[in-house]
């Protein structure tokens, strides 16, 4: 039997259940030699810095956290910093509801877009999202908050920024 998939604000007392979510999901990157990505520590702070802010949502099957997305607004389009799903749990659209949540959020904020930035070629990243309407933004078309996370990101330990991208969705006006 399938079981219900319900999409909700995290909590402030889940946040390690999440910090944990997050580095089971990133396990997926050891299956193509990015070690040093899989292995990455999570930012707690600033996990706690954006479940304040209401930005993370949560999506749970009975009393089971399966998955999580983190938003942010940049260059006035909603962003999407983080999105995991279980491995026990992966493949059944759990990771799709989460990244339209997100968009629905912009959309009702009157957002024009949404946009993140991803590994060009890993299948669940660049091509996952080229399937779910997303286009990668060509160099002169990142604006300056996206283009100061590439950055930030680039710096991280194993991340070769050669293999990154930024892609965008325009959103259409059915909210
Ligand atoms: C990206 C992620 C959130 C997708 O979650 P999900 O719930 O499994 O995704 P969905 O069920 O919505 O979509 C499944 C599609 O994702 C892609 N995908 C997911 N896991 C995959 C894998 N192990 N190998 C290849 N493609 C994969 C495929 O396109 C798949 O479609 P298919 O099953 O028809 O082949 C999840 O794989 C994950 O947590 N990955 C690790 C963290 C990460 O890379 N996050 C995104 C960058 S911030």
């Amino acid at each position: 039997m399938r079981r219900t998939t319900l999409i909700r604000a995290a909590r402030q007392s889940e946040l390690g259940d999440l910090a944990r979510l997050e580095v089971q999901a990133g396990q997926l990157f050891h299956t193509v030699g990015m070690s040093e990505i899989a292995d990455h520590a999570v930012d707690r702070q600033a996990l706690r810095r954006s479940q304040r802010q209401g930005l993370i949502w949560v999506a749970e099957e009975g009393d089971r956290t399966v998955g999580y997305v983190i938003a942010a607004v940049l260059d006035g389009n909603a962003h999407i910093e983080q999105v995991s799903v279980a491995p026990t749990h992966a493949r059944r659209g759990i990771g799709r509801r989460l990244i339209a949540h997100v968009e629905r959020w912009g959309r009702r904020q009157g957002r024009p877009a949404t946009t993140l930035t991803t590994f060009r070629d890993v299948p669940w990243n660049g091509p996952y999202y080229r399937r779910l309407g997303y286009r990668e933004l060509p160099n002169a078309e990142i604006g300056r908050e996206l283009t100061v996370t590439m950055r930030h990101e680039a710096a991280l330990p194993g991340m070769d920024s050669s293999l990154r991208c930024a892609m965008i969705r325009f959103n259409g006006g059915v909210l």
